[in-house]
């Protein structure tokens, strides 16, 4: 059975469908939700699904993200994760993080990528007129939101759509790809599906 460390920094609702689905004949069950953020409302979420959580508060680093990647490190090992799934975390992760963990990380981002890197995504969509916005879920590598895409989901931009309009269409679509892509990760296929 794999292993999978969840990270995230709100509200954690990418988390909870991530740790609904890895039930069953799934390959992977959660080890343990980790949160820069000590208020985040999915630490709640994970502990009634039965989660071990930890808390690295970024804060407590002061800017120092070697030192704060390594405390995350220094947290998630004792769990022998197989997988890291980013889910709303909110933090950029250094080039040592990344190769501690390398080709174990997914993440999930709200755009079409290549399109909109960072953050802001939708309104970014919004204001180049573009057609058509959505998710992708990723392989983390040392590129911010650069690694292989696993998968993707888009929705049409609607005439009056802002920002927030377009965030609750995707979101429901996240909902969808991060499980299927985590089951075909956890099962060692890395090809891509778009729906
Ligand atoms: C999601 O929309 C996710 O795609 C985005 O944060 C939200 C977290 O929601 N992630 C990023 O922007 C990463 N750069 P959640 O906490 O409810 O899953």
């Amino acid at each position: 059975m794999k292993k999978v460390a969840i990270l995230i920094s709100g509200s954690g609702s990418n988390m909870v469908t991530l740790a609904q689905s890895m039930t069953g004949d799934h390959p992977a069950r959660p080890c343990v939700v980790l949160s820069n953020r000590p208020d985040a409302g999915g630490l709640e979420k994970a502990r009634a699904l039965g989660i071990e959580t930890v808390v690295v508060d970024h804060k407590d680093y002061k800017g120092d993200r070697d030192a704060f990647d390594a405390a995350v490190i220094a947290a998630l090992d004792p769990y022998s994760p197989d997988i890291i799934a980013l889910a709303g975390f909110m933090r950029i992760l250094t080039p040592d993080f990344i190769t501690h963990y390398a080709g174990k990380m997914l993440n999930i981002h709200p755009s079409l990528l290549p399109k909109y890197k960072g953050l802001h995504t939708h309104q970014r969509a919004i204001d180049a007129g573009d057609r058509q916005a959505g998710c992708s879920v990723h392989e983390v590598t040392a590129e911010l939101d650069g690694g292989p895409i696993l998968a993707q989901g888009r929705v049409d931009i609607l005439p009056d759509d802002t920002a927030d309009d377009l965030a609750a269409r995707v979101l429901p679509l996240e909902h969808k790809i991060y499980p299927e892509t985590l089951l075909r990760f956890a099962k060692g296929d890395r090809s891509r599906v778009d729906i």
